[in-house]
């Protein structure tokens, strides 16, 4: 499941902005960083983050992140959920490494896809699983629509999930964080051309790449101020110079999502 999930996710990504790279690569051969190790964090804990949740299969393979909001609601990516039942996902809570069988399992017994996302776009990229077992854990405040100060470009924003430490590589057994910078969206626009859609979408990334999200940590949280303002959703390969991660604008699908956890 999870190489299925991975290869469709590379595969959107790649084919959207191939253009887009190559120029860069001819261009400026030299400006395009060798993809780092989460690209470039440390090492953290579900006790630091106890509304970190994987989101794995029926045998507990995780394959994304998500945010707990409520004991019952997880906001995630609904790229994450393409081809997914109630029957299919699991929520984990508590668990700090893939390869542990601690924490608190639940079954899901909601999927609430935005109906605006497409899988041609990664737009509107956002899902509110309801989970059949509370998780007795700390939940995260999210973004109000009216909180769009958040994405001031040059703000310090947090990622955290189990992702790949490379782009290529392997997900890594602990979960990880690092610090990005939020990108203003002009600047993302010039990466990513009209892929880049600022209604839905916020980047953040340093120019330089080297610190990023990966494969496997969609659906995971970008947090500022500790308060859950995006979410992993895509980008041109990992940790690329000139090539910010893409996070769903939370901000603009905040009342959406008040309406699924209230519901
Ligand atoms: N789509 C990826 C996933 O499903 C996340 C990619 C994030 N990429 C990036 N360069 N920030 O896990």
């Amino acid at each position: 499941m999870f190489g299925l999930h991975r290869a469709r996710r590379t595969a959107a990504a790649l084919a959207a902005t191939a253009a887009a790279a190559a120029t860069a690569l001819f261009a400026a051969p030299g400006a395009v960083a060798a993809p780092q190790p989460i690209v470039g964090g440390t090492t953290t804990t579900t006790t630091t983050y106890p509304y970190m949740m994987q989101i794995t299969d029926a045998y507990q393979n995780q394959f994304c992140g998500g945010t707990l909001v409520s004991p019952t609601k997880v906001v995630t990516a609904a790229h994450c959920m393409v081809g997914e039942t109630t029957g299919s996902v699991r929520v984990v809570g508590g668990r700090t490494y893939l390869n542990g069988t601690n924490g608190t399992v639940s079954r899901v017994s909601r999927i609430w896809v935005n109906p605006g996302y497409t899988d041609a776009t990664n737009g509107d990229d956002v899902a509110v699983l309801t989970l059949s077992t509370s998780m007795p854990y700390t939940t995260a405040k999210y973004v109000s629509s009216s909180d769009t100060a958040v994405y001031a470009a040059g703000t310090t924003a947090r990622i955290v999930g189990w992702g790949t430490t490379s782009e290529n590589g392997g997900s890594s057994n602990q979960l990880r964080t690092a610090t990005v910078p939020v990108v203003s969206d002009s600047s993302c626009r010039s990466s990513y051309g009209s892929d880049f859609v600022a209604s839905d979408m916020v980047c953040a990334g340093y120019t330089s790449g080297g610190v990023d999200t990966c494969q496997g940590d969609s659906g995971g949280p970008l947090l500022i101020g500790g308060v859950l303002a995006g979410i992993t959703s895509w980008g041109e390969g990992c940790a690329w110079a000139g090539y910010p991660g893409v996070y769903t604008r939370l901000t603009t699908f905040s009342s959406l999502v008040t309406a699924q956890v209230n519901s």
